[in-house]
This record gives structure tokens, C-alpha cells and sequence, in this order.
């Protein structure tokens, strides 16, 4: 358990957030902070609080529209930003066309951190990923293993569903890694997808995890079509919450997360979806995958759409 982690943000994802914060007694305080009036955070947290005798928790929370409520925190997760919606004539919009939107917003966030927790680790969500990250890097300056984005756990989840069931086995059954950047150049990387240790060729046909692949770039798009307003935020919280876990529990596990490369992966200077070993510091370690030569050449196409949005995010002062 730490002893506080705030949350910033507290809409679709964010309250997902709060909730299991409270339920797994993640931190004996939760700060949550959303500029929504007229006090939303507060009013999240409250009706989570009331609830917290029904399940059984007594963590405390701080909450409010001031980035003030996060002072000390340990742990910070940015949910701030506009979500992905289909528009009215029912196109879904990348997650790169948020960017001058969300940039505003980041802006801010990251001037609360500053202020309020410039030591804490930072786990970011907003889209567009990688650049919102990248901005984030460029306002603080933390050191390196201290700030990373939630997407290639996410993606890889959405990957492992698919592949568990066109195989017909337990989700449980799936591990699998998407690496890259989060948009739709992201890249399944299918020689590590194996089903309890056996290659997933041994399950599915190569044309269903063609399939597949593609449907885990689109997923995203694929639930806001759906939805209609506003995109995915269970899958994306938990996703979010598996990493905050690794980190709270010092598990040292290795999840496919947005972290700065500096020659790793021939990369320099970009935050990018690579597998890292999550624990107490934060990004640990980044481990270098051997990927086949059709792997390396997707990524690299992936990492040359991350660096045109980060180009983009250097544009703005
Ligand atoms: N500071 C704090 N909170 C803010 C700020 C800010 N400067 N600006 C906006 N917010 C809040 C909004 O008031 C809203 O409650 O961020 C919240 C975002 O919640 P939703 O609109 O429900 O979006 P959500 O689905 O949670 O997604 C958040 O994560 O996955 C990404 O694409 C998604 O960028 C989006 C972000």
C-alpha cells in the first residue's frame, strides 16, 4: 500500500480508477482532482467512500478541482483529456487528431504535478499516448523511470481476448505483447503470442491471427462505434491498474509499457511501447526483444508515427 496516490481526471476512466483504488487498498489515501464542476471529484469520491463499509475499505481520499489535493503523492495517474467519440456522421476520429486539445490540458496537469508531487512516479493515460508522455517529459523533466503511459497492456488484453477465443481456451491461457506506438500503426508481436507456453500457430491458422492483429489496432475505434459517445474505460483502467499494481507490490513484472527510449530499440529521445520491468522505482528495466525481421520493420513504421506526433508536441511551446 502506498501512502497516496492521486488521480487526475475523474470521468469514464478515471472513476473506474477511483473505485478499484479504494476496493484493492492500493494507497491509504486516494486524491482524485477534476476540473468538472460543480465539484465532481469530490462527489465521485464520496459516493465511493459510502459504499466503503459495503466492501470493506478504509482508505481516505482527498478530492476537489484544485491540483492542490495531490500534494505528496507517491503515485500519480493522468486520465485528463478528451476521449476519442464518433462523430455525427459516424467516422471515429485517431486518437493523434486529440492532440492540440489535450495538449492544453496536459499543460496543466503537468504544472500541478510540479507544483504539488514533482517526485512522484507518473503513469499517464490521456491520448494521443506516446505524445501526451512525450509532453509530460518535456514539462518535468523527471528522470527516466519515473514517468511511463498505459497502452500496450491494454492492447496486448485486447489482443490476448481475441487470440483466446478463436482458440477456444481460457483468456488465462494467452500471453501476448503490442508493442510500438498507440495508434493504428501499433505492432502485435505475434512471435511472443503463446498459448500456456505453446507458439499460437499450434491453435489458430496464420490468416485468423492476421485477423486478429488487425481487429487489436482497430479495438479501440471498434468499442467507440459502439458506444457512441466516448470511447473504452474498463479494459483501459484495468490495464492501468495492473501496472499500478506491479508498482504499489514492487512485483517486478514485465508489461508492454510506454517508456523513454534512449537507444534502445535504435530509438532516441521517444517514448515508445516496450516490454519493462515494473516495479517499485517505476520503469526498472527495458528489455530488448529479438524481434523477426517483419516485426522490426512494423515497429519501425510504428516509431516513425510516434516521432511525427512528438514533432508535432516540439512545435508547441
Ligand atoms: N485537469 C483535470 N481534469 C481535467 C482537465 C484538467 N485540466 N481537463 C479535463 N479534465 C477531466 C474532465 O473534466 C473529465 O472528467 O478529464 C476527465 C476525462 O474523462 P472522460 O471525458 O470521461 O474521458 P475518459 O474516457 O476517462 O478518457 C480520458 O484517456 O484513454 C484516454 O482518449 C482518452 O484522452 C482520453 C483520456
Amino acid at each position: 500500500m502506498l501512502n497516496k496516490i492521486g488521480l487526475i481526471g475523474g470521468g469514464n476512466i478515471g472513476g473506474v480508477l477511483a473505485q478499484e483504488l479504494f476496493r484493492r487498498n492500493l494507497a491509504k489515501t486516494v486524491a482524485l482532482m477534476d476540473v468538472k464542476g460543480p465539484d465532481l471529484a469530490k462527489g465521485k469520491c464520496l459516493d465511493i467512500a459510502e459504499g466503503s463499509p459495503i466492501i470493506g475499505t478504509d482508505v481516505r481520499y482527498a478530492a476537489g478541482k484544485d491540483y492542490d489535493v495531490l500534494q505528496g503523492a507517491d503515485l500519480v495517474i493522468n486520465t485528463a483529456g478528451v476521449p476519442r467519440t464518433k462523430r455525427p456522421d459516424g467516422t471515429i476520429p485517431t486518437r493523434e487528431e486529440l492532440l492540440a486539445t489535450n495538449l492544453q490540458i496536459t499543460d496543466q496537469v503537468a504544472e500541478g504535478i510540479r507544483r504539488y508531487c514533482p517526485d512522484a512516479i507518473v503513469l499517464s493515460i490521456a491520448n494521443p499516448l506516446d505524445a501526451i508522455v512525450y509532453r509530460l517529459y518535456q514539462k518535468l523533466h523527471p528522470p527516466k523511470h519515473k514517468l511511463m503511459g498505459m497502452a500496450g497492456e491494454l492492447d496486448s488484453a485486447r489482443y490476448r481476448y481475441f487470440v483466446a477465443q478463436a482458440a477456444g481456451v481460457s483468456v488465462e491461457n494467452v500471453v501476448a505483447m503490442v508493442l510500438g506506438g498507440h495508434g493504428d500503426d501499433m505492432v502485435p508481436i505475434r512471435s511472443c503470442c503463446r498459448i500456456a507456453g505453446m507458439p499460437a500457430t499450434k491453435f489458430v491458422d496464420e490468416k485468423t491471427l492476421t485477423d486478429i492483429e488487425t481487429r487489436t489496432r482497430k479495438a479501440g475505434g471498434e468499442v467507440i462505434g459502439m458506444l457512441g459517445v466516448g470511447s473504452a474505460f474498463v479494459s483501459p483502467a484495468l490495464a492501468a491498474l495492473e501496472m499500478v499494481e506491479a508498482i504499489v507490490f514492487d512485483k517486478k513484472k514485465i508489461i508492454a509499457t510506454c517508456a523513454l527510449l534512449e537507444g534502445e530499440y535504435g530509438v532516441q529521445g521517444l517514448f515508445v511501447g516496450v516490454p519493462v520491468v515494473l516495479g517499485r522505482n517505476g520503469v526498472e528495466k527495458i528489455i530488448q526483444l529479438d524481434l523477426t525481421p517483419e516485426e522490426k520493420a512494423a515497429f519501425e513504421k510504428s516509431v516513425a508515427a510516434v516521432k511525427k506526433t512528438a514533432d508535432e508536441v516540439l512545435a508547441v511551446a
